[in-house]
Order: structure tokens, then C-alpha cells, then sequence
């Protein structure tokens, strides 16, 4: 495998430069250049016209008033559909950031292109099918050539996969249960991966995974809609690929590092009753259209119509990202030092929180640089030999979450208490005792200008215990 000191010329290559999650990457990695090894990054663009490339050059250059750009970095031209293009650009960086989606289609000729040249390869996938199916397929070839394929390294699922890291860390325990607008980029990859859902189970059954331990109690999951107390508003599970992201990370913390596995669930905050009626109706005819080819091609033609205007062909202007936020909180359970797991429930809390910027164009790109350069830099606290990995399982001894604290996703502890069962009192705040977590959940928010949860944000529960510990959510007229 190459290192820093090879003659690759380039530390970084943004494959998929010229998409619209590809143009802030390249302006995310223009802005961190500094961070690379000995304090300098050099890096350039790839994708499958020179000519749109140019376009994201120079758009950067004078986004970031650094005419430089133009002249400095240079340009790779690869097709996903020509192997010897994808060759000879891989054999040419360290990592190769792909943002080239959606990932079912284009993803697997890049993570294999990345393994046969020795360049690291960092995506920001939110598909679990292709996730998990690459790390059936690749993950020993991979280990063999000392590359990391390391996915979902953007807004999927960083926060969540990190965060549980980070709740865990905080909790210092030994047992654990843890029970906007975007891009039609990002529609496409929900919609076939909404249809394909049924592959997934099959998939997992190969992998022949024996049941995860459970610490203390079970977890009960919660409905698939009910009023959440802690966020006070309504709540649905997530269907994202965040739990299939932190389910992998556990799995391999425990059977790598013999560390006890969380129990986890996610859901999202929905507001209030207007708008669970809308994503009840939407949610019904996405399920309905994505079930056959027809329906699939209607919801790709017109992502505004059926999304109510939370996913366009345009993408979110730079003005709709200012005006968005995201933020998600953790709320754990568990056992403070002394209590035994077997005997009762747990007498200990933490709620955490995440919160940043718009999630998929300036956070996504963060993340995803932000991993890159972790990758570059501490290479001796990544896990022994290249494989394909979660980001929890990737970066878990690692300083990633000190570096996006650093860049504005911002990782804090609300609330730590602990209780006695019968006696429960939440909201004070004890130092923090030595036991262990028992369970997790998280809520996501995401404020986006046309979604009602925006105003909620406002009125979590855990911003009024500690509301010093919050920086708001932008302000929206
Ligand atoms: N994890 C997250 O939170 C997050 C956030 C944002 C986006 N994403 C994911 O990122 C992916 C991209 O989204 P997007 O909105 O940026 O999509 P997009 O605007 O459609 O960009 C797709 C990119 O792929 C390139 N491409 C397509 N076919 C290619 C081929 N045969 N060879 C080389 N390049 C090819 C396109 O090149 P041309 O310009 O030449 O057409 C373009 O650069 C999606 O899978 C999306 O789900 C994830």
C-alpha cells in the first residue's frame, strides 16, 4: 500500500467532483488543504468531462477568492464504465474520495479499482445494501492489499455512528445497552433502495452473524409513530442507513476490541399533527410509486412534486443552506459503578447531543474531508490492516470527533444523571461515575425551511435544562 511519503502525486482525489454534493467537497477540501501531512494537501478533481470540472475549478476559486485554485489543481478525467480510466486515476492518490452516486449503480468499479491500485477509498453512501454488500465481497481483498474502504462518511451516518462512540465515551462504562431540501441525487438513492428492500435480508443472512449480546434489559422498540416526551413532538423510526451503519460498528468493536456491544434505535422528530399528516401522505404514495418501474420513474422525473419541495433537480440554493440545521440528540441508559446489569434496570442517564449546519452539502462534505484527513494523518490508529469498514469501526481510536468539533459539528453532553429507580430525577447533574451505559436512542432533527420540525427545534426539552450548552438553531423568519 502507497503512504504519504510515495510518489503518488496527489494525497486526496474528489471522484464525482463536477455533482452537487462533488462542487463542496472541492471547495471543503480547498478550505482544509492545510491540514494535510507536513501541513499541505495536494490533491486533485476527477470525473468524466474536463469541461464541467473546469466549471467546479473555477466556481470554487471565486467562491473562495482563491484564483490559485485554477492553476494548482489539476484534473483527472474517469469514466465509471472504462476500468483503465479508473486504474490509472486511483494509481495516482492515496484516498479517493467518491462521490459519484447513486452507489448501487456506480460505487462497486470504484471500491474495486481502489483495492487493485492501493488508494484508499472514503464515500459518503446512504445505501446499506451496497454498504453492507461490499463488505461481504471486498472486505478480505481489501485487508490483503492494506486499503481502508471506508462509506458513509458524510451526514450518513458520521453523527450517529460517531455520536454513539462519543455517548459511550462519556459514560465511561463497562456494560452497555444503547437501546431540508437536498438534491435529487440523494432522492434517486432512497428510491431504489426503498424498492430494493427486500434484497437487504438476504444479504445479511450470508453474512452468517451470530445475535449481538445484550446488556441489562432489552430495549423496547417504539411504535412506528408515537408522541415523544423527550422532544415533544411526534416521532417515527428513521430509515435511514444510520442503524445499520452503528449496528456494523458495534459488531466489530466487540469482536475486534471485546467491547460490549450498544443497544441502538434512531427515530425522527416529525412535529406536529399538520405535519405528520403530510408525510403520512407522501410516505404512502413514495411506498406505493417506488414499489414498480413506472411509479419509480414518475418519483425521479418529478423529486419536487412528490417530496412536497424537500428534494429538487436543483438542489438547495446557498442562501436555503444557510438557513438549515440539523441537530441529534442521544439519549442513553445504563448502570452507574456497583449496579449489576442482571439485577434491575438502570439507574443512570446521558443525553448528548450533535448539532451543525445544513446536513447534506456542508456538513456531508466536512465529514467526509474531515475522515480523508484523519485517514492521511493518523494511519497508526485505524484498524490494523485495510478492510471494508463502518466509520465507527474505522475511526473509533481515532481524533475524528476532536477534528469536526473543530469544523462546526459540534459533539456535547446535555444531561448525566443518575436516579435511583424509585426516586427518578432528571435534570441533575452528578459527576460523571464510572459505570456502564445500558441503552441508546437518538432523535434526528432537521430543520429545513419547509419542514415544520424547524420550529420545534426551538422547544426540545433538553435546550431548556441546559440551554448554555446549545448554540440554537438558525433563526428562521
Ligand atoms: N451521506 C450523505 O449524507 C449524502 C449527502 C449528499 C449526497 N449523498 C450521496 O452522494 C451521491 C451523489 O449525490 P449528488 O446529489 O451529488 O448527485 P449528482 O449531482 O447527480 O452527481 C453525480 C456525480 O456522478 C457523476 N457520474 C455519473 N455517472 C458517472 C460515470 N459513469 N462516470 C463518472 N462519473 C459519473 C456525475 O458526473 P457528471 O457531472 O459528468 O454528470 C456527477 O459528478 C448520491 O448517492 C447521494 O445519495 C450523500
Amino acid at each position: 500500500m502507497a503512504t504519504v511519503t510515495s510518489t503518488r502525486p496527489y494525497h486526496i482525489i474528489i471522484f464525482g467532483a463536477s455533482g452537487f454534493t462533488g462542487q463542496f467537497v472541492v471547495e471543503e477540501v480547498a478550505r482544509s488543504a492545510f491540514e494535510g501531512p507536513s501541513g499541505s494537501l495536494k490533491w486533485a478533481l476527477a470525473g468524466r468531462s474536463r469541461q464541467r470540472l473546469e466549471g467546479v475549478l473555477n466556481q470554487a476559486a471565486e467562491t473562495l477568492r482563491k484564483p490559485e485554485l485554477r492553476t494548482e489543481v489539476e484534473i483527472i478525467v474517469a469514466d465509471v464504465s472504462e476500468a483503465d480510466s479508473l486504474a490509472i486515476m486511483c494509481q495516482q492518490g492515496l484516498v479517493v474520495l467518491n462521490c459519484v452516486g447513486p452507489y448501487r449503480f456506480y460505487g462497486e468499479p470504484v471500491v474495486r479499482a481502489c483495492i487493485e491500485n492501493g488508494a484508499h477509498c472514503i464515500d459518503i453512501c446512504g445505501e446499506p445494501q451496497f454498504l453492507e454488500r461490499m463488505q461481504l465481497e471486498y472486505h478480505s481483498r481489501a485487508m490483503d492489499s492494506g486499503v481502508y474502504v471506508i462509506g458513509s462518511c458524510g451526514f450518513d451516518s458520521i453523527p450517529a455512528d460517531m455520536g454513539i462512540l462519543y455517548t459511550k465515551d462519556q459514560f465511561k462504562g463497562r456494560d452497555l445497552f444503547v437501546g431540508g431540501c437536498a438534491h435529487d441525487g440523494t432522492w434517486q438513492s432512497a428510491i431504489y433502495g426503498f424498492a430494493d428492500s427486500g434484497s437487504l435480508r438476504k444479504l445479511r443472512k450470508k453474512f452468517g452473524y451470530q445475535p449481538l449480546p445484550v446488556v441489562g434489559a432489552k430495549v423496547k422498540k417504539r411504535g412506528s409513530l408515537f408522541f415523544s416526551k423527550e422532544i415533544d413532538q411526534y416521532a417515527i423510526p428513521f430509515m435511514g442507513s444510520d442503524p445499520s451503519v452503528v449496528r456494523r460498528s458495534q459488531r466489530f468493536l466487540y469482536e475486534g476490541h471485546q467491547e460490549l456491544p450498544v443497544q441502538y434505535s434512531a427515530y425522527v422528530g416529525v412535529g406536529g399533527v399538520w405535519s405528520l399528516i403530510k408525510m403520512f401522505c407522501g410516505g404512502l404514495l413514495f411506498w406505493f410509486l417506488g414499489k414498480f418501474g413506472l411509479g419509480r420513474k414518475l418519483l425521479i422525473t418529478f423529486p419536487e412534486f412528490f417530496s412536497f419541495g424537500v428534494f429538487t433537480k436543483a438542489g438547495p440554493s446557498r442562501k436555503q443552506m444557510e438557513g438549515t440545521s440539523f441537530s441529534l440528540t442521544f439519549f442513553g441508559e445504563g448502570y452507574a459503578e456497583g449496579l449489576d446489569p442482571s439485577q434491575g434496570r438502570p439507574n443512570a442517564r446521558i443525553c448528548t447531543q450533535i448539532h451543525g449546519a445544513e446536513p447534506g452539502y456542508v456538513a456531508t462534505p466536512v465529514a467526509m474531508v474531515q475522515a480523508a484527513i484523519t485517514v492521511l494523518n493518523e494511519p497508526q490508529f485505524l484498524p490494523i490492516k485495510g478492510g471494508v469498514y463502518s466509520p465507527g469501526a474505522a475511526f473509533a481510536r481515532t481524533t475524528l470527533i476532536d477534528r469536526l468539533n473543530r469544523h462546526g459539528l459540534v459533539f456535547s453532553v446535555l444531561i448525566w444523571t443518575v436516579f435511583f429507580v424509585s426516586n427518578i430525577e432528571i435534570g441533575n447533574i452528578f459527576t460523571l461515575p464510572s459505570g456502564g451505559l445500558g441503552s441508546i436512542f437518538t432523535i434526528l432533527l432537521i430543520p429545513i425551511q419547509s419542514f415544520q420540525i424547524y420550529r420545534k427545534c426551538h422547544g426540545l426539552q433538553v435546550n431548556r435544562v441546559l440551554s448554555d450548552t446549545l448554540t440554537p438553531c438558525h433563526a428562521l423568519p
